[in-house]
């Protein structure tokens, strides 16, 4: 197929990092925008951003760019698009949209008619109609529609990048995927010296540390992506990516991660969906309050993403946990650049060491901070690493 703009779309805060990653892979970057990246190619370039791309979310291919005032307006241009050259003949149809048009009061009414159109051009071009439906499974078609502009877009990722397929059990408030990658890559750690994760809940952080120091493509887990339900799938150049990746990718990484949370059903999960990533061989784990996480010598990060409170009540209690999360960077992690990622910026004031960097991310809609703290070396002697104890004084999970 052939070249056209590529907008990978992500949350807001995210463009700077996925911009690198574009970068690194050797894509230009023709614009950056609020929640997204926008950059050229082929289909065939597309499977490489699903499967390579850590912090996008979709992976939009621009079929066209019109002007359209109104609901026929749009129709009339998208019936243009030679549909049929696109979806399989068997195929199954879903549209995803982004409207904000002065003429449409319901936004459901824009993609009914982008659907409209879509069906009613396969049907003159073939005699039967699609299926469409909200799954997003198979093909998925997305109209951006701002004033006056509009832009129609395969989105060959289907379901969001961020559901990389490991993370079988989610807990209350996990943190997305392709967040915890930026994250990861804020911190700059790489695969050398520690990596600790307390408070790591489903351990999303931690297997995103994995993921990057290894150098594992993020989407290589994923049997089902938005591309595949295209017309024409190369299925031979999808293999030979895989294959590509597979063995672009390190068997181990010198450096550690420890990963620990006082809940010892989140370790459990943490531990499960690890396995199913294929790194639960490369993390400690361990049940115990953070502070008593154990550091081994040598420096690192610590990161830690503890609750933000929501309700009332719950803060008062919060206050206390962000302020000893102050006493344990001050007293234990001495050499290490400590991070804390947080939505509330009124906690994260009781940490009362005062930040280095500060970088605005967004949660689910929550604007939170990842905030640096330089945690100098003092004389303080920290003890080696055992496997096995990862929590000194606390229980170990049960293998
Ligand atoms: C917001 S969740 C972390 C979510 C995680 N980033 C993920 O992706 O699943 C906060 C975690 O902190 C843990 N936690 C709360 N207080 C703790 C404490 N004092 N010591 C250790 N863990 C604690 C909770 O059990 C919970 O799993």
């Amino acid at each position: 197929m052939y070249k056209t703009k590529i907008l990978i779309t992500c949350p807001k805060g995210i463009p700077p990092f996925l911009k690198q990653e574009l970068l690194l892979l050797h894509y230009p970057v023709l614009g950056e925008y609020i929640a997204g990246v926008e950059t050229e190619g082929t289909i065939d370039d597309c499977m490489r951003f699903n499967l390579f791309i850590r912090t996008g979310h979709r992976v939009l291919f621009l079929l066209k760019e019109f002007r359209a005032d109104n609901a026929g307006e749009l129709y009339r241009e998208l019936s243009g698009i030679p549909w049929e050259e696109y979806t399989p003949d068997d195929g199954y149809l879903c549209v995803t949209s982004s409207v904000d048009n002065p003429s449409m009061k319901d936004t459901r009414f824009a993609n009914l008619k982008c659907k409209d159109a879509i069906v009613d051009r396969i049907k003159e071009k073939r005699g039967q109609r699609p299926d469409a439906g909200p799954a997003r499974d198979r093909s998925v078609v997305h109209l951006y529609w701002k004033d006056e502009r509009c832009s129609v877009y395969l989105d060959t990722s289907g379901e969001p990048l961020s559901r990389r397929g490991y993370r079988k059990i989610p807990l209350g408030a996990p943190m997305q995927e392709t967040l915890a990658a930026a994250v990861v890559i804020a911190t700059g750690w790489n695969g050398s010296g520690n990596f600790i994760n307390p408070m790591c809940g489903s351990g999303t952080l931690a297997i995103e540390a994995a993921l990057i120091a290894l150098k594992r493509a993020p989407g290589i887990l994923r049997s089902n992506f938005g591309f595949m339900h295209i017309k024409g799938f190369n299925e031979a150049l999808w293999n030979e990516l895989r294959d590509k990746a597979n063995k672009g990718a390190e068997k181990s990484f010198p450096g550690t991660i420890i990963a620990t949370d006082i809940d010892p059903g989140a370790i459990e999960a943490a531990r499960k969906n690890a396995a199913t990533a294929g790194v639960a061989h490369l993390i400690e784990f361990g049940v115990c309050n953070f502070a008593d996480s154990l550091m081994p010598e040598g420096g690192g990060v610590v990161v830690l993403n503890p609750e933000y409170g929501e309700r009332m009540g719950e803060t008062a209690l919060l206050e206390n946990t962000y302020g000893s999360i102050g006493d344990y960077f001050k007293q234990k992690c001495r050499g290490y650049t400590g991070y804390v990622f947080t939505g509330n910026p009124s906690l994260a004031k009781k940490v009362s060491l005062k930040p280095k960097r500060s970088l605005q991310f967004f949660n689910s809609g929550i604007e939170c901070r990842l905030l640096e703290y330089e945690l100098y070396e003092g004389s303080r002697k920290v003890k080696k690493l055992k496997a096995s104890a990862v929590c000194p004084d606390g229980d170990e999970p049960k293998q």
